[in-house]
Formats: C-alpha cells, structure tokens, sequence
C-alpha cells in the first residue's frame, strides 16, 4: 500500500463544533493565546490555563468526529494512513484512524511540572491546582505551548519524508514547525490541501488545492487518492 501522511490542523475539527483558533478574531475563546497557551502565561496564573483547558476537555467530550474524520479512517482500506495532527482533541482516535502523532499533545493527558516523562491520563474533564504527580508536583496539561519545544516533530518529519502522497487539512500554516513540514516531501510526492480559504503556496510542486470546508472536501479528496492506488 502507498503511504499517505496527512497534516490536520484546527479546521478539520470545526464542523464538529470545535472552534478553530485564527477564525475567532484574535482572540481563543475570548483569551490572548500567549494568556492561556505558554509557559509564561502558566507562571502567571495557573487557575486560567487549567480552567482553559478544563473548558476546552469538556467541549472535546461532548462532540462527535465528522465526516472529515471519518473519511480519513476509511482511508485505511487503501493506503497506509500516518495521521500528523496539531489538535489535542481525540477526533481522529474516536473516527477510527490508528496511527495519529499528537505534534502539540493531548487534551486528555496530564505532565508533571517536575519531570516531564510523568503523563498520566485525565479521565474526567478537570485537573486542578492540588493535583500532583507521584513526586507531589502539581500537574499541568500534556499540551505543547508556545515556545516550547516540539518532542515529536522529527518522528513526524521522517514519516513526511517516506510519503508517497502528502495531504494537508484545515490548517493555517501559520505555527511552526509543523507548517515547515511540507518541505520534507519529494518534489514529485502528490500533494493535495483541503481548506475553505487556503492561500497559494508558491514553490510546492504536485500541488492540487480544493478551497473547501473538510466534510465535503475529503470526499473530493478520496475520490483523487483513489485515482492514485
Ligand atoms: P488555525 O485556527 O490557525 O487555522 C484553522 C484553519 O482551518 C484555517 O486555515 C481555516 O481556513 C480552516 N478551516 C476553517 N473551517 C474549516 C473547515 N470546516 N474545514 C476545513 N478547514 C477549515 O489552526 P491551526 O492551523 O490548527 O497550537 O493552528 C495551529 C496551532 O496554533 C494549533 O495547534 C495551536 C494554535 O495556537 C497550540 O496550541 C500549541
């Protein structure tokens, strides 16, 4: 079977009512990124970011994947499918893809502050100051922030660079390193993006865009990749 890596951003989550994060007018959920999302924002005021990502892990239970999801799992009957997602919801895994990078972690992990190799599953939607690690750390979500580094990119960057076909999903492109990832295919590796306002993007060769919402556009998007078996 060909190789497929697909690239998944923000978007491929909205039409299950995940908001993305450059639509909402600056502003994450009514936050300032750098508020909620980085580590200095973490030193500043732990409650806020664990009551972000509290609120965001209730969202993330109570939606359903949709059909962009649940096209990229069907993708599985005839390529072998390498999911690289900037999401930290569980939409893929609950669509039925078996292989998923977490390039920015997970919402339903929590890391010690003291040492970084103790994840544990949340199994419920809150964590909260006083919830410590085995060492007596507090915890904090398993969610790579700005300015941290990214632990699985160059895992990533090797199954990008062994593809045969190349995919991109509602992602702005605007956060690296994952938006650097492009650049690790062949020259003659099929590429396809599907996003409603994806810009040009000049000096990618084998290039198709479909300027469309996931749910519709990964349909077109099978129906080319069948072409390609
Ligand atoms: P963005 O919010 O930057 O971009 C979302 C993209 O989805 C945009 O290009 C939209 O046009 C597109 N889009 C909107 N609705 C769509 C739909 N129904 N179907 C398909 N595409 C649609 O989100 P990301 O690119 O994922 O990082 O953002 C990257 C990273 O920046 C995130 O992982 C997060 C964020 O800050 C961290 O949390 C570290």
């Amino acid at each position: 079977m060909k190789k497929l890596v697909v690239l998944t951003g923000a978007g491929i989550s909205a039409e299950s009512g995940i908001p993305t994060f450059r639509d909402a007018g600056g502003l994450w959920e009514g936050h300032r990124v750098e508020d909620v999302a980085s580590p200095e924002g973490w030193h500043r005021n732990p409650e806020l970011v664990l009551d972000f990502y509290n609120q965001r892990r209730k969202k993330a239970r109570e939606v359903q994947p949709n059909r962009g999801h649940l096209v990229l799992a069907q993708l599985e009957d005839h390529f072998n499918v390498v999911i690289v997602t900037q999401n930290v919801d569980d939409l893929h895994e609950r669509a039925g893809s078996s292989t998923i990078i977490h390039l920015h972690g997970s919402l339903f992990e929590s890391r010690s502050t003291a040492d970084e190799k103790l994840i544990y599953p949340i199994s419920g939607w809150e964590l909260n100051v006083g919830d410590v690690c085995e060492k007596g750390s507090q915890l904090r979500p398993n969610i790579v922030w700005f300015g941290e580094l990214v632990p699985m990119i160059e895992v990533a960057a090797r199954h990008v660079s062994e593809a045969d076909i190349f995919l991109v999903v509602g992602t702005s492109l605007h956060v690296y390193p994952a938006a650097g990832l492009i650049h690790e295919t062949g020259y003659d590796v099929p590429k396809f993006l599907v996003d409603p306002n994806a810009a040009d993007w000049p000096g990618i060769s084998n290039l198709t865009v479909i300027r469309d919402k996931a749910s519709t556009g990964m349909e077109l998007v099978k129906a080319k990749l069948l072409e390609l078996i």
